[in-house]
């Protein structure tokens, strides 16, 4: 039980990143109160609207919450930056004045959703609300990367919707590739992925699983569960599986296809120390 606890605090606090949790409350926020304002206008109710103010106060709370946790997340789990986040910094902070500036508008004026600046005070919720989509969006590319569409084939059954994959192309072939052009070198290819991307969990200070990946040696004596390189064999090596399966990097965006796919080649052409 101890051990679980444990285990869920280091989850929380040290794996999962914040911001992907508090990314939910700007986008629900905002899309109630859009929600509660037109049903506000079309019932024509004052404690409907005064739902809507609460919501959008809440938003600009939340966004402000989000943001920071995104922006902390960024430097800590990214080497460099995630993807689109000079963007989404600037549509967040768009997105904080935006339903900022309705929360204390209303305070002041109780009657603003009487008085003739109606639409305008309408027309920020809309506004709030398109920009959270499109935040809400772009951070969804980070996991799920953005993907040209499929070129629609005659092969498949009409009617039948492809799927773009998620990851950009996880399609990493175990097998030895037909050609290995020249052969990946340890030293030049591979050594530097491990050293940019593996080695802040798996050396130095933090050695995860007692597998230390900064040196040939250091990585072929393996982990505490045994050998994570088996020569040549890259589907049955913990390292190929951990690569293939993407579940390494641990935290963060995964190795690029390329890169995985030389780590992969380098294992079937014997991981030899070149
Ligand atoms: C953010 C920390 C982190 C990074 C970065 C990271 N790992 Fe890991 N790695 C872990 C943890 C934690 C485990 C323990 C198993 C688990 O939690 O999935 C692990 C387990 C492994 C294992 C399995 C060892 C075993 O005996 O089961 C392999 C192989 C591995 N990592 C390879 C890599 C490679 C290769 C990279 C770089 C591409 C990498 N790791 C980057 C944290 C990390």
């Amino acid at each position: 039980m101890m051990e679980f606890i444990n285990s869920l605090i280091y989850n929380l606090t040290e794996v999962h990143p914040i911001h992907t949790l508090m990314v939910h409350f700007p986008i629900a926020l905002t899309s109630a109160a859009l929600f509660f304002i037109l049903l506000a206008l079309v019932r024509r109710n004052d404690t409907l609207e005064q739902i809507a103010f609460a919501n959008i106060a809440l938003a600009a709370v939340s966004t402000l919450a989000a943001g920071l946790t995104g922006y902390m997340d960024n430097s800590s789990i990214y080497d460099g930056e995630a993807p689109n986040s000079a963007a989404k910094m600037v549509l967040a902070g768009v997105l904080f004045v935006t339903t900022t500036l309705i929360a204390i508008a209303r305070w002041r004026q109780p009657g603003l959703f009487h008085s003739s600046m109606r639409f305008v005070y309408v027309g920020g919720y809309f506004a709030s609300f398109a920009l959270v989509a499109v935040l809400g969006f772009l951070g969804g590319v980070i996991l799920y990367g953005f993907h040209e569409a499929p070129m629609a084939s005659t092969e498949d059954a009409p009617g039948s919707v492809v799927y773009a994959q998620p990851l950009e192309t996880p399609t990493l072939v175990a097998a030895p590739t037909e050609t290995p052009l020249a052969g990946v070198s340890f030293s030049l290819d591979v050594l530097p992925i491990l050293k940019s991307r593996c080695t802040n969990c798996h050396g130095g200070d933090k050695i995860e699983e007692d597998l230390d990946l900064t040196s040939y040696a250091a990585m072929m004596a393996g982990s505490k569960n045994g050998p994570v390189i088996i020569p040549g064999d890259a589907e049955n090596s913990l390292m190929g599986k951990a690569l293939i399966e993407r579940e390494m990097p641990k935290r963060g965006p995964k190795l690029s296809p390329k890169d995985a796919q030389l780590i992969i080649d380098w294992i079937n052409e014997g991981a030899l120390d070149n």
